[in-house]
């Protein structure tokens, strides 16, 4: 079994930010500042910023003008799809629990539009955490006769009983292992033209896998805890994405086990990541629960405050919630 791998175009393009602006080695504060286009992108609305537009010329009318004919040809029907990669510079801090719980949350909104992959290609345990037993797994959907072929592919995936499908991890870490960036990007590509919803489960940090899902991403759940490494990995990650230019369109940024006893407040967390927080996930047993059980927290419907906030961050992909995403940002308060 090899050491996870970037490809060589990986290689040449972090090895180079590592270089100019983000000294990991060293954890150099000065150097892993977030730039200013992670900052912009991550800023409250501010409605005193909008102004009122041009002033209309009331004594102005239209020119008449008679309408050419045109001949409208039937465009096939585009569907939207969101692919959302769930990632996190640290491990263990929630990947898994948040991409299982966002697949449960929405394949109640979009039922059968939703597939997860776990492209935590060596110790993926998304199987587990949903108790499910693959007929075929990441390794056989890259294979080209499911790469070439859409039905195939579909036949391929796991069906979850709760109305979605998964791309399991392999049975071996040796056998994720000869899964490449590119084929995985392949897959994630396949599989927006038939799903609305493609999540996609990383492992920890940005190797080659992690940032095949996010340069295909059109939206990014990034997590952190409550704690100084947690928050100060979360910072270096945005700093190189945005470096690299592989920033998402689209953010999320999860604060997990929050809790008051950390010594950190949620405003803490954001001042050392340099963007705000969207939710805040309390500390819970009933999380921990629900992984050794393999229910994920939002599949048995009961009310409890984890619950309320993996809630609050699946209706940040409904279509028909009525608040505007550029408005989703409020302080986050943890009880
Ligand atoms: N809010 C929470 N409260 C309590 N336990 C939690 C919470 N979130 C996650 N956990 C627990 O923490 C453990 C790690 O969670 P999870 O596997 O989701 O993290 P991960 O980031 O995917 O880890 P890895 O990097 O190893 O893939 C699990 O046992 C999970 O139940
Ligand atoms: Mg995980």
């Amino acid at each position: 079994m090899s050491r996870p791998r970037l490809s060589p175009w990986r290689d040449g393009v972090l090895g180079s930010v590592a270089q100019t602006s983000v000294d990991v080695e060293t954890g150099d504060e000065d150097q892993d500042q977030p730039p200013d286009a992670v900052k912009a992108e991550f800023e409250f609305e501010d409605d005193s910023a909008r102004g009122d537009g041009p002033a209309v010329d009331e004594r102005w009318e239209p020119p008449t003008v008679d309408p050419p004919t045109i001949e409208v040809t039937p465009q096939p029907e585009v569907i939207p799809h969101q692919i959302i990669a769930v990632a996190a510079a640290k491990g263990g801090v929630g990947k898994t629990t948040v991409a299982t719980n966002l697949a449960v949350g929405l394949a109640r909104q979009a039922p059968l539009s939703v597939v997860l992959i776990d492209a935590d290609v060596q110790f993926g345990d998304v199987a587990m955490a949903l108790s499910l037993t693959p007929g075929r797994a990441l390794p056989d959907v890259v294979t080209a006769a499911a790469a070439g072929d859409a039905l195939v592919l579909k036949a391929y995936l796991t069906p979850h009983s709760d109305g979605y499908y998964v791309v399991c991890g392999a049975e071996s870490p040796a056998d994720g292992d000869r899964v490449t960036g590119e084929q995985l990007g392949h897959l994630i590509r396949q599989l927006a033209v038939i799903f609305r919803f493609v999540i996609i489960d990383t492992a920890p940090g940005l190797g080659e896998h992690a940032l095949a899902a996010l340069e295909a991403a059109t939206d990014a759940v990034f997590l952190c805890d409550m704690s100084v490494p947690g928050a100060r990995g979360l910072r270096k990650e945005l700093a190189v994405l945005a470096t690299i230019g592989i920033l998402p369109p689209a953010r999320h940024v999860v604060l997990n086990f929050a809790d008051r006893v950390s010594g950190l407040s949620v405003k803490d967390v954001e001042a050392t990541i340099g963007v705000p927080v969207d939710v805040a996930v309390p500390r819970s047993s009933l999380v921990t629960l629900s992984t050794n059980r393999g229910i994920p927290l939002l599949q048995n419907r009961k009310k409890n405050p984890a619950s309320a906030a993996l809630t609050e961050l699946v209706r940040r992909f409904d279509p028909s919630a009525s608040l505007k995403r550029g408005r989703l940002h409020r302080r986050v308060v943890v009880a």
